[in-house]
């Protein structure tokens, strides 16, 4: 019997991953949810997952969390800043409790991207090679969710304003990174790899646009403005100053290309292809 452990498991991903878990087959009674907070996972418990408290930021609560873990997804926090020293926490509690593999969500081309997020991935890549533990590195491209939460915004301006030109983006659902993320948890095989996920096919912010015109019956444009109007557009909106050039600076990274991946090792992973953006556009837009 193996044992896995999901961190952040009161989250969409983790609860995607556990879900994808136990549709492969894994028992609930071998699956461990690590959660800050048990109370957001009771319908998990319900199932037959153990749940067990585990705080990325203390040490002490992660020893006993992990003890006769198997096999690790550990899940990229969500506490930017705090992420290096709160992973190489999870993955030396998981060296000492004897866990066998580490699979770490990180970012697509994390060594060598100028992703702005991108550092705190690297650094984390670079603590799990040192800690001698086998590991599977999962280089995740963007959530297709990302752009779903602002259709009502879009539709109601008839407009994508943004400063990421032409650049393609391998987004997928995080449900199919999650079950990715499950796969590569069960299979043997993966050990010491890495991998660069991205859905296909790669779409632009004008074929998103259209997308979303076509499953909405609203027509939606993409306007591209330069970083410095597109920064000035969000600070006019309320966007403090920080948030805006963060935002922009995502907007620069879409414009050259550093969310776009041809790896197939998603759909590898999967077994299947990548859910499509129409698709996923058609299940959120009802
Ligand atoms: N590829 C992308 O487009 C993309 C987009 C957004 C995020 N991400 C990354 O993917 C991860 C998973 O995505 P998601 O949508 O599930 O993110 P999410 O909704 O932000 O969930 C983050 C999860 O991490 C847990 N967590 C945060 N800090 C923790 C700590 N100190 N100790 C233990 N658990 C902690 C949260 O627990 P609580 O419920 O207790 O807060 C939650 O379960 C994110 O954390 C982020 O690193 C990727």
């Amino acid at each position: 019997m193996t044992t896995y452990a999901v961190t952040g498991a009161s989250g969409p991903f983790g609860r995607h991953a556990i879900a994808s878990l136990i549709e492969s087959g894994v028992a609930a009674g071998d699956i461990v949810a690590l959660v800050r907070t048990p109370s957001k996972v009771a319908d998990l418990a319900e199932q037959g997952v153990e749940v067990r408290t585990a705080d990325y930021s203390a040490p002490d609560t992660l020893a006993g969390a992990l003890a006769g873990v198997d096999a690790l997804l550990l899940v990229s926090g969500s506490e930017v800043g705090q992420r290096v020293a709160q992973h190489t926490n999870v993955i030396e509690a998981a060296k000492a409790a004897g866990v066998s593999r580490i699979v770490y969500t990180s970012v697509l081309r994390a060594d060598t991207t100028e992703l702005v997020l991108a550092p705190e991935h690297k650094a984390t890549e670079e603590a799990l090679r040192a800690s001698g533990v086998a590991f599977t590195i999962l280089r995740n491209g963007w959530y297709i969710e990302n752009y779903l939460g602002q259709v009502e915004q879009y539709r109601a301006t008839g407009e994508i304003v943004g400063a990421s030109g032409d650049g393609r983006v391998s987004a997928a659902t995080r449900a199919d990174f999650a079950a990715a993320a499950a796969a590569a948890l069960v299979q043997q095989g993966h050990e010491n790899a890495v991998y660069e996920l991205g859905g296909a096919p790669a779409f632009t912010m004008s074929d998103l646009a259209a997308a979303l015109s076509s499953a909405t019956g609203t027509t939606i444009v993409y306007r591209d403005v330069t970083p410095e109007e597109n920064t000035a557009i969000l600070e006019s909106v309320g966007l403090d100053a920080g948030t805006a050039g963060f935002v922009t600076a995502l907007e620069v990274a879409t414009s050259r290309g550093d969310l776009f991946t041809e790896s197939r090792d998603l759909q590898r992973l999967l077994g299947r292809e990548s859910t499509p953006l129409v698709d996923a556009i058609a299940a959120a837009v009802k």
